[in-house]
């Protein structure tokens, strides 16, 4: 539980004191991580910080490329404090709510969506190390962290993860995730403490250039076709749960660093 945690605080004590900080600052001041080139880029002047984030989860703020410059410190320590953790909990507790109510079928056919990255795997190490800003995302750097295959268990997620298990309700992983990424991907879900699932789909190169929504509201599409019930879908963007066939419900897990359509 207290893991993700753990592993982030030594990883900044690690890059902090690999950066010779100086003793008289703080800890876990995650602005001394992140790279002050570049500029911000988007931004609406005399927005708090928390404005722009419940903009953001509230699907009013759409397709930003970046977290505004003065927010980026505001969202590194929201993605590395407790309140990051407790919406998480909250949504999942809700979802776990709605899947416990709701008449299965119990034919093995009710099935739950996970998103993976930012939903069921966290890369908050890797945006520990890169800065939350989005405006230095590489792609590069990112898929190298991706096939390290050493993502975490979103702890929340998985708890939910082996609820909806233990009450009759198959798990389908839908990730934007590429096709050539499946190897890691599957091993990175069992290391991390998803050990079962009824499909793993990742993007094939059929959906290049095809927004996030058109991928998944077409593979959930597809499982309805195979007799599947979404029961519930669960991401942490909206594309994840927008468009068609998304489920009975829909839940929205916390996601202020990034944004995909
Ligand atoms: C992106 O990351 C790769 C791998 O770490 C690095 O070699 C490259 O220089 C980076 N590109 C930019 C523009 O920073
Ligand atoms: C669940 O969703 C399916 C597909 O949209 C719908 O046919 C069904 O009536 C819904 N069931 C409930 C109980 O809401
Ligand atoms: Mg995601």
């Amino acid at each position: 539980m207290a893991s993700l945690i753990l592993q982030i605080f030594l990883l900044l004590v690690i890059v902090a004191t690999s950066q010779g900080s100086p003793v008289s600052d703080p800890p876990l001041q995650i602005h001394l991580l992140r790279s002050r080139l570049g500029s911000g880029g988007h931004h609406i002047p005399g927005v708090s910080c928390l404005s722009w984030r419940l903009g953001v989860e509230t699907n009013n703020i759409i397709g930003w490329k970046t977290v505004p410059e003065e927010c980026e410190d505001y969202v590194g320590h929201y993605m590395l404090g407790k309140q990051y953790r407790e919406d998480s909990a909250v949504v999942t507790e809700e979802a776990f709510t709605h899947a416990k109510t709701f008449k299965l079928a119990g034919d093995g056919k009710d099935i739950w969506v996970f998103d993976v990255d930012e939903t069921t795997l966290s890369n908050l190490p890797y945006y520990a190390k890169h800065g939350f800003g989005a405006e230095l995302y590489n792609s590069t750097a990112f898929n190298q962290w991706v096939l390290t295959g050493k993502a975490l268990a979103l702890p929340e997620s998985l708890k939910l993860y082996r609820k909806l298990l233990s009450v009759g309700i198959k798990v389908v992983f839908l990730t934007g995730r590429t096709e050539d990424q499946r190897a890691v991907t599957s091993h990175n879900l069992n290391a991390a403490g998803y050990h079962v699932w009824e499909h793993l789909i990742l993007r094939s190169s059929s959906y290049s250039g095809k927004t996030a929504v058109f991928y998944k509201s077409s593979e959930r599409a597809k499982l309805e076709k195979k007799g599947y019930r979404i029961i519930g879908n669960i991401g942490d963007q909206w594309s994840d749960l927008l468009g068609t066939s998304v489920g009975n419900r829909t839940f929205k897990l916390p996601d202020p660093m990034y944004y995909i359509s």
